[in-house]
């Protein structure tokens, strides 16, 4: 069995969390995570205030195993935070924070609620602002990832924010779906995997069925970062940019970010309308270039089961093997 200081941290079996996608990572999928000895996050960009207390309630009464809450920071809300703390998961998992933002301000609430807080950065310098800030695990985000992602590369980011921030714990996030990703976030310095993408294609993410169909079809080539979505969603995020599907909406705006900025409302609109009935070329589709490596939807305890018996033989038998004299 794979074990490494974040299971210790995280009281967890296995080195696998659940990305707290916006609305994709919900209750179910958590405690569908966390059951099968993985770390599930709800993400709470659809919640508001009473209603992650109402999510964390529902995950509690599927799993007794730790899990963590996320919160954009950018986005961050005095209610949510307060509500998200006053329900003690066992870490709060953060990303994306405006410059001006105080960390340490937030990451103190957490910890003195007894909370672990956790930190996404797609670059060297927003790990390290966080881990002087106090957080108790960064998360090295790659821009191979589905969603919000960065500009650096998972093979490059992840080593460097592990020398960067050493001793804190580092997870490897962008890209990884399988058992050789976590191996090589292994060899690569980090203590785990932070997995999107490939948990959006199983029973329990609350995706429209075409949407989780589009990932298993998809070969991985067809991604692309755009601003788009956020220009339609009229949210600003702090030096991100999205990687989704480029399907015919993407397409008809790429280059085009004029006339969506000046139809924002319209756009926006049918977008919403295209992602209720599952419109695979009209709606908005994020995820990251591992689409490449899944070929099934598969529940999520599979998934986990899967990828640890297979980084597990990667590591005993191939890498091991491979050393001479
Ligand atoms: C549909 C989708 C929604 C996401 N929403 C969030 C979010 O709300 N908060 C967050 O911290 N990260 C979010 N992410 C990014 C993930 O945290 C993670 O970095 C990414 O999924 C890792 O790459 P992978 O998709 O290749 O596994 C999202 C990713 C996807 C695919």
């Amino acid at each position: 069995m794979i074990h490494t200081r974040m299971c210790d941290l995280l009281g967890i079996r296995h080195p696998i969390v659940l990305a707290g996608m916006g609305a994709a990572a919900v209750p179910k999928l958590v405690a569908a995570v966390s059951n099968a000895g993985g770390f599930g996050t709800l993400g709470t960009t659809a919640l508001r205030g009473e209603q992650i207390a109402a999510a964390a309630r529902m995950i509690r009464e599927a799993t007794d195993r730790p899990f963590g809450i996320n919160h954009l920071l950018f986005r961050m809300n005095d209610e949510d935070y307060a509500q998200t703390l006053s329900v003690r998961p066992s870490a709060v998992a953060f990303a994306w924070a405006n410059k001006e933002q105080d960390l340490r301000s937030y990451f103190n609430r957490a910890h003195e609620a007894g909370i672990k807080v956790m930190y996404m950065a797609p670059t060297v310098p927003e790990a390290v602002r966080a881990a002087s800030a106090g957080a108790d695990l960064i998360i090295a985000q790659g821009s191979e990832g589905g969603g919000h992602v960065g500009w650096m590369a998972t093979m490059v980011i992840v080593p460097m924010v592990v020398s960067a921030v050493a001793p804190i714990p580092v997870l490897a996030a962008g890209g990884i779906a399988d058992g050789r990703g976590v191996a090589a976030a292994l060899a690569l310095g980090a203590d785990g995997a932070l997995i999107g993408t490939r948990f959006l294609a199983t029973p329990e993410a609350p995706l429209h069925a075409n949407f989780k169909q589009a990932i298993v079809d998809s070969d991985g080539h067809d991604t692309v970062l755009t601003e788009i979505n956020d220009l339609a969603s009229g949210h600003i995020w702090p030096g991100a940019v999205a990687r989704v599907q480029r399907n015919a909406v993407i397409e008809r705006w790429i280059g085009r970010e004029w006339a969506l900025r000046q139809n924002r409302v319209e756009v926006s609109k049918a977008l919403g309308e295209a992602r209720q009935v599952g419109d695979v070329n009209n709606a908005i589709l994020m995820f990251g270039q591992d689409a490449g490596l899944i070929d099934s939807v598969k529940p999520a305890a599979e998934i986990i089961q899967t990828i640890v018996l297979e980084a597990e033989t990667i590591i005993r038998e191939r890498l091991h093997g491979a050393v001479r004299g």
